[in-house]
């Protein structure tokens, strides 16, 4: 050997160390850091999903892969937010374990992914097993399939947090229940381990004092994460383990929803200095929900939310507060109540936190016995008068909800039970009340609802739908409720969309297919006399839209898709998933579709009256009457609020218009046009809207700024809809002179002159009773609020046009009526709060004065 080799040698040798030395060394961080696992299961190789995180495959986790099989899902649900981790499964037929190095003495998160569909055949109803993780049982006869039914979701995540480990190793046990079934399997599609320094500290237990629960050697299951007053924060912009935090609007009780509000600019939020930001991100401090600005109301009732638990466990609920208006102790101090016991007599945030803008959390623990109605858990707060404080007010900015594993180290409940079968509510007055049963599933929903929580609109519809060609009644109160359909026969007949050459007909789902009509294209052809110029009705960048004729008697409008247009396709798809399943008296019905020789067709039920449009400017037809228009925008805005509360996530419209408001035989209003909505509470979707879509005029300004679409963006187009029907002119008008040239700049200008009344249509001159007007300009100029949260919800802006209509019906009486503005809020606040107004003036000194204009608002009837 020379020594050019012995030099050569040495390196290599050198090399060699070296690289070891390094691997050692990255696999001792690994498991002394913060480790995170993000695992595809079933899948060969490493893939990104659509949020661009990447998913390992989880082959050289699994202690002994022999036993398990890897399946793909035979059909991709339209509601999957990504093909990576959901398409593919690990399907075990014996018991199997995953064993995962992470952190020693961290807690431990970790998610389970679920998408149970027939995987290779197998018949997921005969899936029920156990997951075991490091002795936790944390399911346990669990059954994917009849859990995603009772979330009328097709996929979901069950979230966990782990006892630390002294030794570091993660093990995951999945084991069908009953082992001696055949045919029986366990599977999971992803899993996510993230370890990460404790944020559970021993918290009181509620009703006895003194007596705390220890955490250190327990783990948990989340069962809520709620950024209470606030919106949606994805896993991307949360600062710990990737958590999801919902809206918590939905799990509030009766229809006291408090006000919520955001902290101004000079309030600097701020964590303090022993507290660490991976209890919760910033945004969740930033807004919150107080009682309203009035105490006297506010005495009167509890602010309170409800989340459907399971008997016999204790739950750990954290409470996230940051005081971001007064600055003084005593100034709001408030009573929390959990299950109907006093938690905290004299909650004062100032005087826990020292001072505005500083994150405080407290917990509470609460045993839930197995007693009729302990499946809930309620949460309320209410003013504290003991001390006197300046305000009787109360104040939430966020707020968690765990499971505690019991004395055996379970944490598994039993199945839920899909709830029963839905039925549409048109009523008015039940819209704005929903049921028990609504609420309580939405809560699961919203929490173990998978971490891109959107796919529930899809199946909710399904089972409407379905229910009214039953013609199925339930007579449970109200409520969009859930199905019990058959996941498996829904996802076999996908080939009947398959005849097109669009590569796009594959993405139809074949539960849209099935749901409405399938024409041939000779069906149309007949029935528009070959497409003839003289059956055209309207014409949109889609393409034309036809009268035509089917069955050679019912009348419908035919919109036939440009065949040049590209993007047609995409939009013709979503047009057809989301009417397919959205029914309601406000919405056009999507009756069919054809999808034939490359043309794109759908056929809706016809509107004999045509767009709002053509019935208040440059047309030859007779104008409306005030009245007329004022129950137009009201049913408009009835379909808007259905779109983003009636669907268990919210839809959002994106191209509210006065063309797309369109008017039936009998003037009812229905809203159209879904080509461009987009399912909201989705994480995906401030990535997916990066393109502004909708309409000049009528765009959210702070959508076309933040290009984050939310319900609030369709309140905005509402309110520029609002303007138009009262001013008779377009959105925008390049003929006026520059400052006129857009409606709402140009209105809000008149408004604050004082001068709106030049502008308002002629053809109303004479019609309009002043306090209607008055509440009517009111909506319309808060619809437009430059900022999202300032906006009203469409609820608000329903009941305050409903309130207007009132105002206009009672004005034809021919008493004279008195009219002050303190009693205007004052009776819509009652009304809101569905309190006795008796009961609230006694409590008040100085009673504001009853006047008989609106009484009917007082006693809005049944409810
Ligand atoms: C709760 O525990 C009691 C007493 O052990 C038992 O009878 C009851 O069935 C349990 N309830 C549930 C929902 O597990
Ligand atoms: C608020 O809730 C507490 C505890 O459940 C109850 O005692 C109290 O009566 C409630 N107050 C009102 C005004 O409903
Ligand atoms: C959770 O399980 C562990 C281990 O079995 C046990 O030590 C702990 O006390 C349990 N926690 C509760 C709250 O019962």
């Amino acid at each position: 050997m020379n020594s050019n080799t012995l030099y050569l040698f040495f390196i290599f040798s050198i090399l060699v160390i070296l690289n070891n030395v390094f691997h050692f060394l990255s696999q001792s961080t690994a498991s002394d850091s913060d480790a995170s696992y993000v695992l595809a299961c079933g899948a060969s190789t490493d893939a990104e999903d659509t949020n661009g995180r990447t998913w390992k495959s989880d082959s050289q986790f699994l202690l002994n892969s022999g036993d398990s099989m890897t399946l793909s899902a035979p059909v991709q649900d339209p509601s999957l937010p990504s093909i990576i981790p959901y398409m593919t499964a690990r399907i075990f037929t014996s018991t199997s374990t995953y064993k995962i190095l992470v952190a020693k003495g961290r807690r431990c998160w970790l998610r389970l992914h679920f998408y149970p569909t027939s995987y290779g055949n197998l018949d997921p109803s005969k899936s029920y097993f156990d997951v075991i993780a490091n002795g936790f049982t944390l399911l346990h006869n669990f059954s994917a399939s009849i859990t995603a039914q009772a979330l009328t979701q097709v996929y979901f995540m069950k979230e966990f947090a782990l006892r630390p480990t002294r030794s570091g190793d993660l093990n995951i046990t999945f084991k069908r229940t009953l082992e001696h079934i055949k045919d029986a399997y366990a599977f999971v599609n992803g899993i996510e381990v993230i370890s990460m320094p404790d944020i559970f500290v021993p918290a009181p237990l509620v009703g006895y004092s003194d007596q705390f629960v220890e955490v250190d050697s327990s783990s948990f299951q989340t069962i809520a994460r709620l950024n209470v007053g606030g919106q949606l924060i994805p896993p991307t912009n949360d600062s710990g383990p990737a958590r999801t935090w919902y809206d918590d609007s939905s799990y509030i009780f009766g229809a006291a929803f408090g006000v919520t509000f955001k902290a101004d600019e000079s309030v600097k939020i701020q964590y303090p200095g022993n507290s660490s930001k991976e209890i919760a991100p910033l945004d969740v401090y930033n807004t919150a929900r107080s009682m309203g600005p009035h105490g006297n109301i506010n005495i009167n009732y509890n602010l309170t939310w409800i989340f459907q638990i399971d008997a016999n466990f204790t739950y750990l609920v954290r409470f996230h507060f940051c005081e971001l208006e007064f600055e003084s102790v005593n100034q709001r101090v408030f009573q929390i109540f959990v299950n109907n016991q006093t938690a905290e007599e004299n909650a004062d945030v100032i005087a826990w936190a020292k001072s505005r803008g500083v994150p405080v959390s407290k917990d509470y623990a609460v045993y839930a016995r197995d007693e009729p109605g302990d499946e809930e858990l309620w949460v309320a707060l209410h003013p504290s008068l003991s001390t006197k404080p300046q305000f009787y007010d109360a104040i939430l900015n966020g707020l968690e909800i765990f499971k505690m594993n019991d004395t055996r180290g379970n944490l598994a409940g039993p199945n839920p039970v899909p709830s029963p079968m839905p039925t549409q509510a048109d009523d008015a007055v039940e819209e704005y009340r929903p049921s028990r049963s609504k609420r309580a599933a939405h809560l699961i929903g919203g929490i173990i609802g998978g971490f891109v929580g959107c796919s529930v609109v899809a199946r909710l519809f399904i089972c409407f739908t379905k229910e009214k060609r039953k013609g199925y009644r339930s007579t449970s109160s109200v409520g969009y409720r859930l199905p019990s359909y058959g996941r498996s026969h829904t996802s076999t007949s996908s080939s009947t969309m398959s005849s097109g050459k669009s590569t796009a007909s594959s993405h139809l789902s074949s539960v849209a297919a099935g749901l409405c009509r399938h024409f041939s294209l000779l069906e149309i052809k007949h029935g528009t006399k070959n497409f003839s110029e003289s059956q055209v009705i309207g014409v949109g960048g889609f393409g034309k839209v036809y009268e035509g004729l089917i069955d050679g008697k019912t009348k419908v409008a035919i919109k036939r898709s440009n065949p040049s247009s590209d993007q047609g396709c995409e939009e013709f798809l979503t047009e057809i998933e989301m009417l397919s399943r959205l029914r309601h008296k406000h919405l056009v019905s999507l009756i069919g579709f054809c999808e034939e020789d490359g043309e794109m067709i759908l056929v809706y039920d016809y509107m004999a009256n045509g767009t709002l449009r053509e019935h208040l400017y440059r047309s030859n037809k007779p104008a409306l009457s005030w009245k007329q228009r004022l129950a137009i925008c009201i049913g408009a805005a009835r379909g808007l609020h259905y779109l983003h509360t009636g669907a268990w996530y919210t839809i959002i419209h994106r191209d509210v218009k006065t063309t797309n408001i369109l008017l039936d035989e009998k003037w009812v209003a229905k809203v159209s046009d879904f080509g461009l909505s987009k399912m909201g509470s989705n994480p995906n979707q401030t990535h997916v809207s990066t393109i502004v879509k909708g309409s000049f005029g009528y765009l959210d300004p702070e959508y076309f700024r933040r290009q984050q679409l939310t319900e609030k963006s369709d309140v905005y187009s509402f309110g520029v809809v609002l303007f138009e029907v009262l001013c008779a002119r377009p959105a925008l008008d390049p003929s006026f002179p520059m400052e006129q040239v857009s409606l709402v700049d140009w209105a809000l200008h008149c408004q604050r002159k004082g001068t709106l009344e030049d502008i308002i249509d002629p053809n109303l001159k004479g019609q309009l009773n002043p306090l209607c007007l008055r509440k009517f300009t009111e909506t319309a100029e808060k619809c437009v609020a430059e900022d999202g949260l300032d906006r009203p919800s469409m609820g608000a802006v329903l009941r305050n046009l409903e309130f207007a209509l009132q105002l206009e019906k009672t004005s034809e009486q021919p008493e004279p009526v008195s009219y002050n503005s303190a009693d205007d809020t004052y009776a819509m606040y009652t009304v809101m709060l569905g309190i006795d107004e008796n009961s609230v003036v006694s409590l008040e000194n100085n009673a504001p004065h009853k006047s008989n204009a609106f009484s009917p608002m007082v006693n809005p009837g049944p409810r």
